[in-house]
């Protein structure tokens, strides 16, 4: 039908839904439904601001859609318009609001791609972690027994008294268990003082030849200070077959300790005490901060104790079912804690145990 552009006055009245109107009202609602419709569609393929301009001018610029639809207004008759008039100026307002929020939505966008964009802020460095200086130094020890043929071997920390004391032949109330402040869980049970324990249950459980390191937490009642902690690392060595001698037990750990603290360290072996090895010695060796010639970290002796020895007691062997005729071996152990604060000149030892990043990252 043509009919509504040439003759625009002419007054017929259609029925839409349940009410009446005139065609020419009726022609202005389709018109504002039409520009709704594009209106929303075309809000949906906008994705700049100045795609967002050519949005303004198309509708709601001074010559756009929504105000020629307010020109045309005036052929509605007068009783129409307060109706259809009502409608376009909600069709203006939505709009209006399709392009205030498109526009805020773009604005902020802009304005997070500024951020993410902004190549003059410093760079974050990530930070890769660092080994503490304890498993360094364990590591180290690892590396230099397994070269030699060493096995590694594990025991709980919460012992009974017959591992941590009767087995390595501390007989009972003998005052050689006062060497070490023990932590009793119960009258039998306790934090082991010491990783030796592990030596009587591999012995328990396997026959010689027994070659092993032990790594592990050990406990001690002491009080707190520079010097001592309560808890504390040692690596033990275990080594038994038959004809095993000390001079063997010298060569391993003379071995060792070149390898570990440089080829140009003197040593030597002190003649000591320990229930569980006899006879027993404690290795020195010259002190790496001044060479020997004494200093603070050595208290002016030259020398560095770095570990205790011996050649496995025979009553030990009676313990486990070993045959002393048969078998001999040594055993040696040594704090972890110690070699690593000498050897990074750290002067207290609680350091090791309180997880600050600032000191952690160094290493
Ligand atoms: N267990 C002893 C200690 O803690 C060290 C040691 C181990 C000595 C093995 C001799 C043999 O002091």
């Amino acid at each position: 039908m043509t009919a509504g552009k040439s003759r625009p006055r002419l007054s017929i009245t259609i029925m839409v839904e349940d009410f009446f109107i005139s065609y020419i009202g009726n022609t202005m609602l389709n018109k504002i439904g039409k520009i709704k419709q594009s209106a929303i569609n075309d809000i949906q393929t906008i994705r700049s601001l100045s795609d967002l301009d050519n949005y303004r001018i198309k509708y709601l610029a001074r010559k756009g859609l929504v105000a020629d639809l307010f020109d045309e207004l005036r052929n509605v008759s007068a009783e129409e318009r307060p109706h259809i008039g009502k409608i376009a100026n909600e069709l203006r307002n939505q709009v209006q609001s399709l392009f205030d929020e498109k526009k805020q939505n773009l604005e902020s966008n802009v304005k997070h791609e500024q951020k993410r964009l902004d190549l003059t802020l410093p760079g974050r460095l990530s930070w890769v972690g660092t080994q503490h200086p304890l498993t360094q130094t364990l590591d180290e020890i690892k590396r230099i027994f397994f070269r030699m043929g060493f096995g590694i071997a594990t025991g709980p920390e919460i012992e009974d008294d017959y591992h941590n004391f009767e087995a390595l032949n501390f007989p009972p109330d003998h005052p050689a268990r006062d060497m070490q402040d023990t932590f009793f869980i119960s009258d039998k049970v306790l934090l082991r003082t010491h990783t030796s324990p592990v030596q009587i249950r591999i012995m328990e459980n396997q026959p010689p030849p027994v070659r092993v390191i032990i790594p592990g937490r050990v406990y001690r009642n002491e009080a707190v200070s520079a010097r001592s902690y309560c808890l504390f690392h040692q690596v033990e060595g275990l080594y038994i077959d038959e004809g095993v001698t000390f001079s063997e037990l010298k060569g391993t750990l003379v071995a060792f300790a070149k390898e570990f603290y440089g080829s140009d360290i003197k040593y030597r072996f002190r003649p000591s005490y320990f229930p569980f090895t006899e006879p027993s010695a404690e290795m020195d060796i010259t002190c790496f901060l001044c060479k020997g010639k004494g200093c603070r970290m050595c208290k002016q002796t030259g020398w560095l104790e770095i570990l205790g020895c011996g050649m496995v007691d025979p009553n030990v062997y009676k313990f486990v079912g070993y045959d002393p005729e048969k078998y001999s071996g040594y055993a040696f152990g040594m704090g972890i804690e110690r070699i690593t604060l000498l050897r990074y000149s750290i002067d207290d030892i609680r350091i090791l145990f309180e997880n600050d990043v600032r000191f952690l990252k160094q290493f």
